[in-house]
């Protein structure tokens, strides 16, 4: 093969495209809010808290319950289980308020019509008394009330970080302020319930994670996890922000069609799904950095706050990770990490693709920055000389050796490629020479661990049925939310059958096909799925392999799976026509699947195991050009190398790396996340909330997958996860804004640029840096 691997299917053969793209294009793919829907259907909207703490003194809903094409209300009262949609089991998290509000934009009750519009309309008819309290809205005010953490918090740490600064002959002390993140899919929050016999339910709900959804609805209905089905065919994305946030919509509809006993749908309008649910985790993160001369870190102490919410969601994971990653790719020899969870009266933070990496990723580089800017080197340089390297600088603090480590040759092809050296050389030429227009460049690399910390997690499963005309239905734990995942699993199954890939449908996932499934999260979708889809291919072919040998009476490595044919001794036979044969046999075709990722290990309370699988590497070369007088911006180009093993799917694994880079890109730079003092989010639509545009892209986007990695872990076809690393590229455009900036002080001062790096922030650091300069030169 040309890329070097034993798959029967070259890379550009693997390249198919996603199974639905035409119809993403045309317009055919079906979403939840596009099927048909049942007869008596009721529409719900919610209504919600118009503060952000305190207690609801008199709940008014008669407008409400009069409005035109009311049919009812639910409250809290209606809920026949337990109010509590807790991801974490911790209880915490009401579906609807009984009196206490949490955060501003809590649901306090939903009314039921017979339209969408209707619905909408009666909800704000709503007359809510409150007993108001001053809302904790970020960690600076967190702190001060000693809103500590609802779950214990984790600390990583080698050696003796007090020693270590101490030894060093250089220390900087910093914070930096790292922005949230809403979602943003294009399908909003969806979900349509269809009430059955005997207490059943069918949900329909745009989720990540369906077993959670049928786990929490089956608490919240009081009713045993087989009377809730939950289904998912495809999401317009989600990106963490259908992991746990889903269940608030199909449990409020599940609640909702038990009570009236009719289907009921919710899709809550764009405004009300970015108050209502979470979003990406913004930290505060305070850094102690003891380095070397030759720019070598000694120590990091460091301490990453966050803004946990008002529950504890998924805070405990994102913030793990955000730790697990402060290091990216470097070693430092004295370490100590620790998390800062705190509560607040705001929406109740969660997943976001990286899952706090991301956050961790812009803390360490950003200690790099400040070593580069400290000793006036190029920061690149600050960055090898602190790579991992076996054997003695190669343990993380969590105490995993980096056996994997690639970094290295990703980042040297890269610099090679990009011809980084010489462009940073001419940029700095002419930002001499340039009064207005600063550029900046900055090649940023990113490790990421790949397995879910939580073991039990780590497993996947699927179902395959053989029909008699050869044709495959394909069901797996996994959810399709527009990353490929259903074309890489059934590629896999075409490839172990030996068939045509077009043989082969993937319906919607269903926890009644495939029970207990773990979140579509993490990346690992493909690593579990794809392998527990093989697994039930390799069950069904080895129950026709020992038939075909029996009917020929041959022995069983006579018979050879080809193409769209099977081999059995002599003779040749059609698929189809085997499968035909093997049905009149009484040969079963149907098979389950299962996977486990072997050999993990993480104890949290000591901060130490090996709880990662395999890492992934990649790095990115960013270019920026600053209007310095206004702080506009453009991004000029970038380049970027990506490790992703052997690829399942180069074309769709390269549409994941342009999507995660762009959408990285937006968190660092425009979208700006905004509460006011009475904690009412205001950037709640795309009217005041940026995300990039088509316009904001790179002038030139090279993207390039690293053909010669193989994923040294025995992972299907040595391929290795992609969803979330290339979010942590976008870090380059930070790092070359910061250079466009500091180019302004002629490099002496650390830009210091905390994301998201608007214009206005931008042109408010170059103000900074300019006054700081003169101030320094007056002290001189
Ligand atoms: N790509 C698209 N198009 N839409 C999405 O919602 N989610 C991301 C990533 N890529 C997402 C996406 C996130 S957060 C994760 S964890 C992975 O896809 C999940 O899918 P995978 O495990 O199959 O890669
Ligand atoms: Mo992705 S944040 O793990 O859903």
């Amino acid at each position: 093969m040309a890329d070097g691997s034993t798959n029967p299917l070259a890379a550009e053969a693997r390249a198919v495209a996603h199974e639905s793209a035409h119809k993403h294009v045309a317009g055919t793919a079906e979403f939840i809010d596009d099927m048909p829907e049942p007869a008596g259907t009721l529409h719900a909207a919610f209504g919600l808290s118009a503060i952000a703490s305190g207690t609801i003194t008199a709940l008014d809903l008669s407008a409400v319950a009069a409005a035109p094409g009311v049919v009812g209300i639910v409250t809290a009262a209606d809920i026949p289980g337990r109010n509590d949609m807790s991801a974490s089991g911790s209880g915490d998290d009401p579906l609807l308020s009984t009196g206490e509000i949490r955060y501003c934009g809590q649901p306090v009750f939903a009314v039921l019509a017979t339209d969408r519009d209707a619905a909408r309309r009666a909800a704000r008819c709503a007359r809510i008394t409150y007993d108001e309290t001053l809302p904790v809205v970020d960690v600076a005010a967190a702190r001060a009330a000693g809103r500590g953490p609802s779950f214990p918090p984790l600390t990583l740490a080698r050696g003796s970080v007090e020693d270590g600064l101490a030894a060093a002959p250089l220390t900087i002390a910093g914070r930096i302020a790292i922005g949230g993140q809403e979602h943003f899919y294009l399908e909003g929050q969806v979900a349509l319930a269809v009430p059955g016999e005997d207490g059943e339910v069918l949900l329909y709900s745009a989720t990540q994670h369906p077993s959670e959804v049928q786990e929490a609805v089956a608490h919240i209905l009081g009713v045993a996890a087989h009377a809730v089905r939950v289904h998912v065919r495809r999401m317009g994305g989600g990106f963490g922000g259908k992991e746990t946030q889903p269940t608030i919509f199909a449990a409020l509809a599940a609640v909702a069609a038990r009570k009236f006993r009719r289907p009921v749908k919710i899709r809550p309008d764009r405004d009300d799904d970015m108050t209502i649910t979470g979003k990406r985790h913004d930290f505060v993160v305070d850094y102690a950095l003891g380095f070397h001369e030759d720019g070598r870190i000694e120590a990091v102490d460091a301490v990453f706050a966050a803004r946990c919410g008002h529950s504890e969601d998924l805070s405990r994971g994102v913030t793990d990770r955000a730790l697990m990653h402060a290091d990216n790719a470097y070693f430092y020899p004295h370490v100590r990490l620790r998390t800062e969870p705190l509560r607040t009266d705001t929406v109740s933070n969660t997943a976001f693709r990286g899952y706090g990496g991301p956050q961790g990723v812009v803390a360490a580089e950003r200690m790099i920055e400040e070593i580069a800017y400290a000793l006036g080197r190029d920061p690149l340089d600050i960055r090898k000389a602190n790579f991992y390297a076996a054997p003695d600088r190669n343990e993380t603090p969590y105490h995993q050796d980096v056996h994997d480590n690639i970094m290295l040759r990703i980042v040297e092809e890269l610099e090679a490629s990009s011809h980084y050296r010489a462009r940073r050389a001419a940029i700095l030429a002419e930002n001499a020479r340039s009064p207005v227009v600063k550029r900046g460049i900055g090649l940023v690399p990113v490790k990421y661990g790949i397995s879910f910390s939580k073991k039990a997690m780590n497993q996947g499963g699927a179902l395959l049925a053989v029909y008699r005309d050869g044709s495959v239905h394909l069901n797996h734990g996994g959810t399709e939310m527009g990353q490929g995942l259903n074309t890489k699993v059934a590629q896999v199954v075409a490839d172990e059958l030996g068939i045509a890939l077009a043989r082969i449908r993937l319906t919607a996932t269903a926890t009644d096909k495939v029970p207990n499934a773990s979140p579509t999260a993490g990346s690992v979708g493909a690593d579990l799925n794809a392998m527990a889809a093989q697994d039930a291919a390799r069950t069904l072919k080895a129950r026709l392999a020992a038939f075909a040998a029996e009917r020929a009476g041959v022995a069983e490595d006579a018979v050879v799976f080809e193409h769209e044919a099977v081999r059995i001794g002599a003779e040749r036979i059609g698929w189809a026509e085997l499968v035909g044969e093997a049905y009149m046999a009484r040969v079963p075709l149907s098979a389950t699947g299962f996977y486990r990722t072997p050999g993990l290990s993480w104890d949290r309370k000591a901060g130490r195991g090996s709880p990662y699988f395999y890492f992934t590497y990649g790095a990115a070369c960013a270019e920026v050009a600053v209007d310095t007088l206004t702080g506009e911006y453009a991004v000029e180009r970038v380049d970027v190398l990506q490790d992703v093993g052997r690829s399942l799917n180069p074309a769709i694994d390269r549409g994941q790396i342009e999507g995660g880079f762009i959408q990285g890109m937006g968190w660092l730079t425009t979208e700006e996340l905004w509460w006011d003092g009475k904690g009412r989010l205001r950037t709640h639509a795309p009217s005041t909330y940026k995300i990039p545009l088509a316009s904001d892209r790179p002038r030139v986007f090279e993207v390039r997958l690293a053909a010669w990695s193989e994923n040294m872990a025995p992972t299907v076809g040595r391929s290795k996860a992609v969803g979330e690393p290339p979010v942590m590229l976008a870090v380059s455009v930070l790092e070359a804004l910061g250079m466009a900036v500091a180019s302004t002080a002629d490099y002496r001062l650390p830009p210091r640029l905390d994301p998201p790096a608007t214009p206005e922030r931008v042109l408010a650091a170059i103000e900074r840096l300019r006054r700081d300069v003169d101030f320094a030169g007056v002290l001189l």
